[in-house]
């Protein structure tokens, strides 16, 4: 009886958590393998293993992907310094905003939305899936897919330096994204990028 109540709290406890905003850990700026082996070793990875990132892992992954460096600038160049693009985290149990200023994920919606990434053999054993979404009151869409090109390249370079499987994906449902994201008609998804386990 006593061991069913802990269960029940316990369960509770974690769908209490799963509906509220993370604080990420802050992002371990040292270390990682040297440069030129992780250019050496970029690659695509398209089959992953099912396992979850730690928040410590997954907290550098989105630093490096589109945080601050700086106290005003990012990790990625934008044209004219517009800070078009924004990501948005996709994982088993539910979708969050990367607010890359405060470095916390703000909860938008829990359940399961991986059927609007497309491509379920890429997409469903994926740790995560970063989507790329533009703010095109801010910038063209042409700079905005540049600017995705420069976090998609940080996103392989981390993964490449910790063994992680990652592929930038331009084919992916984009009015099924839009719409579970909950974007607003200014806001445009540009790319698409899981990361997760080889082994
Ligand atoms: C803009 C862009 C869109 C891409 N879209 C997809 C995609 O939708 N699905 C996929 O499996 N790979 C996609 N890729 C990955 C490429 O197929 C891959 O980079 C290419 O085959 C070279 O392999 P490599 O990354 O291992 O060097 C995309 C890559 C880029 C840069």
């Amino acid at each position: 009886m006593k061991k069913s109540i802990l269960s029940f709290v316990l369960l509770l406890f974690v769908l209490i958590m799963q509906a509220q905003n993370i604080n990420l850990l802050p992002p371990v700026k040292t270390g990682g393998k040297p440069f030129f082996e992780v250019v050496n070793e970029r690659h695509s990875e398209r089959t992953f293993v099912k396992r979850e990132m730690p928040l410590q892992t997954l907290s550098n992954l989105l630093w490096v992907a589109n945080g601050f460096n700086r106290p005003d600038k990012r990790t990625v160049p934008t044209g004219s310094n517009r800070q078009e693009m924004e990501l948005y985290v996709v994982c088993d149990t539910g979708i969050y905003f990367y607010n890359a200023k405060q470095h916390l994920l703000e909860f938008i919606a829990k359940g399961d939305f991986k059927d609007a990434l497309g491509q379920p053999n890429i997409s469903n054993n994926a740790a995560v899936s970063i989507v790329m979404v533009a703010d095109l009151d801010k910038s063209s869409i042409e700079s905005a897919r540049m600017s995705s090109g420069y976090i998609s390249q940080n996103i392989y370079l981390f993964a490449a330096s910790e063994e992680l499987g990652t592929v930038a994906r331009g084919s992916f449902k984009k009015d099924d994204l839009s719409k579970v994201l909950q974007l607003k008609p200014n806001q445009s998804v540009i790319l698409v990028q899981p990361a997760g386990y080889l082994k």
